[in-house]
């Protein structure tokens, strides 16, 4: 089906040491996933390892997007056919400028992509009429265009960023890293707003996330729980209100992982 990323039985292992430990976990086009759970229970990770970092290894299980298998995809490959991760601590790139960046990555992700109908790169004007737009609808000032890549950008001009990039892509399947940490009461907002403008009924979106804060912009119908590399437990958006309230330790409790 398009527009669907399923994730079967994955194990991950970083090095010598299984992070993951069996997860599954479907994401179709319109729906939103909130994943959450205690620091270290391999969010991170899982997002990483979607996006095909070399460093986390898939011992077993599998990842089919859009019925295909890309396991065996490199990063690149994987945004042509539709993904895309908001890092949770994004990189500066001295040297390059936010819209060159931006630029190539969209033309390389349109290019390249085989299922978009063959959509043609975007000359430097077009390329900057649709950045401005979607700069404004993130509130984020023009001269950012010719800054270096995160380049001495706050904590939340980067996540600001990410989410321009995301604009940019449009791609099918999003996974937002701790979009929400770092930003101000006001950042948070518009930044929400952002992904709730790109959101619809031709993407997928999962949200990792500490706190229950940003989920009341953007609104999940299912939040799923991490710890220990396992998915513990998953419900509505109920789930993310009793993790506020309780903490996690119930849950662990109840899935056997807490040693008491
Ligand atoms: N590059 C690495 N080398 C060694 N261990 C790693 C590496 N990356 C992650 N780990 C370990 O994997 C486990 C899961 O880390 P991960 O970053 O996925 O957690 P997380 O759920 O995202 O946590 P947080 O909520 O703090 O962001 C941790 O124990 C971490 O130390
Ligand atoms: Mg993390």
């Amino acid at each position: 089906m398009d527009g669907e990323l399923i994730i079967k039985d994955l194990r991950v292992a970083i090095d010598d040491k299984e992070i993951l430990k069996g997860v599954n976990l479907t994401v179709r086009k319109g729906e939103v996933h909130a994943i959450m759970g205690p620091n270290g229970s391999g969010k991170s990770t899982l997002a990483y390892a979607l996006m095909g970092h070399p460093k986390y290894r898939v011992t077993s299980g599998d990842i089919v997007l859009n019925g295909q298998s890309i396991l065996e995809l490199g990063p690149e490959q994987r945004a042509r056919l539709g993904l895309f991760l908001a890092f949770q601590y994004p990189t500066a790139v001295p040297g390059v400028s936010l819209g060159n960046f931006m630029r190539l990555a969209v033309n390389s992700v349109r290019t390249g992509h085989e299922g978009n109908g063959g959509k043609k790169p975007l000359s430097v004007s077009e390329f900057q009429k649709l950045m401005r737009e979607k700069m404004e609808i993130l509130k984020m000032d023009r001269s950012f265009a010719s800054r270096y890549v995160n380049d001495g950008f706050s904590g939340g001009e980067k996540k600001r960023a990410e989410i321009l990039q995301m604009a940019l892509l449009e791609p099918q399947i999003a996974i937002l890293d701790e979009t929400d940490s770092g930003l101000d009461i006001d950042a948070l907002r518009i930044v929400s707003e952002g992904v709730n403008r790109l959101a619809g009924p031709d993407v997928g979106i999962m949200v990792i996330t500490h706190y229950q804060r940003i989920l009341n912009y953007i609104k999940p119908q299912f939040v799923h729980v991490l710890a220990q590399g396992q998915l513990i437990r998953s419900g509505g958006p109920e789930l993310a209100l009793a993790l506020e309230e309780k903490g996690y330790d119930w849950l662990l409790k109840e899935a056997g992982l807490l040693k008491s």
